[in-house]
């Protein structure tokens, strides 16, 4: 189709003639499909996302650095508010470093679950999942991806600039990042020892880093089971305002 759209479409195109003078801009790169290749796409997909599960027992088998550093770069084309895209990963297969991690997430689940830091309402919404303050998972899975939002970017003559909307956008990225690693056929956990503190100085990152997530990724556990969940049916979800003509 090549009739030019925009006319009695938009009264303000984007860019606008001033805007495409004063910053670069580039054609989008699209190619439109039929309806049915859509469906037939978005249905694979939906197979696909609907399989992915939390593990909570990985193999301790290794998994080449590169798969992590495809899995990053996919997280990292996540949309982020302003393009600040305020995220890092941390990724590590070191022994020594997992072993501290896990140590210091296990005495903060320790105070969690047998300490009553958790309040019973939160209790009984894990009781399904069966979780307790044992996380060897943390050392035996081959990789450990920590996950820090930028709460303000840090540049390196100090000065400080702000972020936009970060958690929501490190939320996508996190998403994404988990997509990709199931995709690839390998499993994770998203895991948040509360409080997270201790990862920034254990990681030596900077002041303005705050941890998000972490996850440990690798091949799961042959034999592995997973809590029996049911998702919500799409009518629990989805509310629609459909044109009526
Ligand atoms: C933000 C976030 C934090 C989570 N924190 C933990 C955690 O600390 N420990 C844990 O075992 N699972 C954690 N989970 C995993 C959830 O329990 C799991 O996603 C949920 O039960 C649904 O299961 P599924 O991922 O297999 O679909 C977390 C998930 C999210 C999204």
């Amino acid at each position: 189709m090549d009739v030019d759209q925009t006319e009695p479409l938009y009264r303000y195109p984007y860019p606008s003639p001033e805007l495409a003078d004063q910053h670069p801009f580039v054609a989008h790169e699209h190619q439109r499909l039929e309806d049915g290749e859509m469906s037939r796409r978005a249905k694979a997909f939906l197979a696909l996302v609907a399989k992915r599960r939390s593990v909570r027992m990985f193999s301790s088998d290794p998994v080449p650095r590169d798969l992590i550093e495809v899995a990053v770069a996919a997280a990292s084309t996540a949309p982020s508010g302003a393009h600040k895209q305020p995220w890092t990963f941390v990724a590590i297969s070191d022994p020594r470093t997992k072993a501290r991690i896990c140590e210091a997430a296990e005495a903060e689940e320790h105070t969690n679950y047998l300490q009553n830091r958790m309040n019973a309402e939160w209790q009984e919404s894990l009781a399904p999942l069966g979780t307790d303050h044992h996380k060897e998972f943390l050392e035996v899975a081959p990789w450990l991806v920590v996950l820090f939002e930028q709460r303000y970017e840090l540049r390196t003559d100090g000065s400080t600039r702000k972020n936009y909307y970060v958690k929501e956008s490190v939320g996508i990225a996190a998403g994404l990042f988990l997509t990709a690693i199931h995709d690839m056929g390998l499993a994770a956990l998203p895991h948040t020892p509360s409080p997270m503190a201790f990862l920034r100085t254990l990681l030596g990152r900077p002041e303005n880093e705050r941890p998000f997530a972490m996850f440990p990724v690798g091949h799961p556990l042959p034999g592995v089971r997973v809590p029996d969940l049911q998702r919500k049916a799409l009518e629990e979800v989805l509310i629609v305002l459909e044109r009526s003509d």
